[in-house]
């Protein structure tokens, strides 16, 4: 927490970030709503940021809006020619969402599609199929852990080359690999999404463990081919 702090202080400095103010009022304004503590937080948001001015990705996919905290992020490291299309199953974490991302000036930039990732992705899949909306080149899945694989095989069916396709919060503490948790459905889903992804030919992927202010977790990070 104290390392978070120190380099935080010098990295995310808010009189250098000319969008610091949207991003603290995205993520006051979600806890004051009553949206879970769940969110990204700043040092991972900037991360999420810098992958994308990295990766020169234009059309973000996320699964998982919450707050829109993310997304907004991701909407500003991108720039204005960026956009993101971000699914939430809960429709008042949508509305709230939208409040922030209008907050953030980011309302034509951010759509947020309302439904369960498993129901609302095939009908994306669909669309980019029929030429009807471009592919993806970058992807943030960060919603119910259980559904990792499915979320991660149906983004597969929708990126350009060379995407970027990001899943958060696969060590949980350890709990990957703690023989006590093995059977939650939670874990069982990040298992299952690694153990697959392992025997992919087109896809090249690693996690990595994090410590932060937002405890002991991890990422895997993964390139489509
Ligand atoms: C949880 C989910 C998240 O996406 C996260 O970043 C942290 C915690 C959770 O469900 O507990
Ligand atoms: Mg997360």
């Amino acid at each position: 927490t104290a390392v978070d702090e120190y380099t935080a202080t010098h990295l995310l400095a808010p009189e250098r970030n000319p969008h610091h103010e949207a991003l603290e009022f995205a993520y006051s304004n979600s806890l004051a709503k009553g949206l879970p503590d769940i969110a990204s937080y700043p040092g991972q948001g900037k991360f999420l940021s810098i992958q994308v001015q990295i990766t020169g990705a234009k059309n973000i996919l996320e699964v998982g809006t919450l707050g829109g905290y993310s997304a907004i992020w991701m909407a500003y490291g991108g720039g204005p020619d960026t956009h993101i299309t971000s699914i939430e199953v809960d429709a008042h974490h949508k509305e709230v969402a939208e409040e922030n991302i209008a907050r953030a000036g980011l309302s034509g930039q951010i759509e947020v599609l309302l439904g369960r990732g498993v129901d609302v992705l095939p009908t994306l899949v669909e669309e980019v199929k029929a030429d009807k909306r471009p592919p993806f080149d970058f992807v943030f899945i960060d919603a119910d852990k259980q559904n990792n694989l499915a979320y991660f095989d149906l983004a597969l069916q929708m990126v350009k080359p060379r995407t970027c396709i990001y899943v958060d919060n696969v060590v949980r503490r350890g709990h990957l690999v703690d023989e006590a948790y093995a059977k939650e459905d939670r874990i069982a889903g990040t298992r299952a999404l690694i153990e697959a992804v392992g025997k992919k030919e087109n896809v090249d992927a690693v996690v990595m463990q994090t410590v932060s202010i937002k405890n002991y977790d991890g990422f895997m990070i993964s390139i489509a081919k």
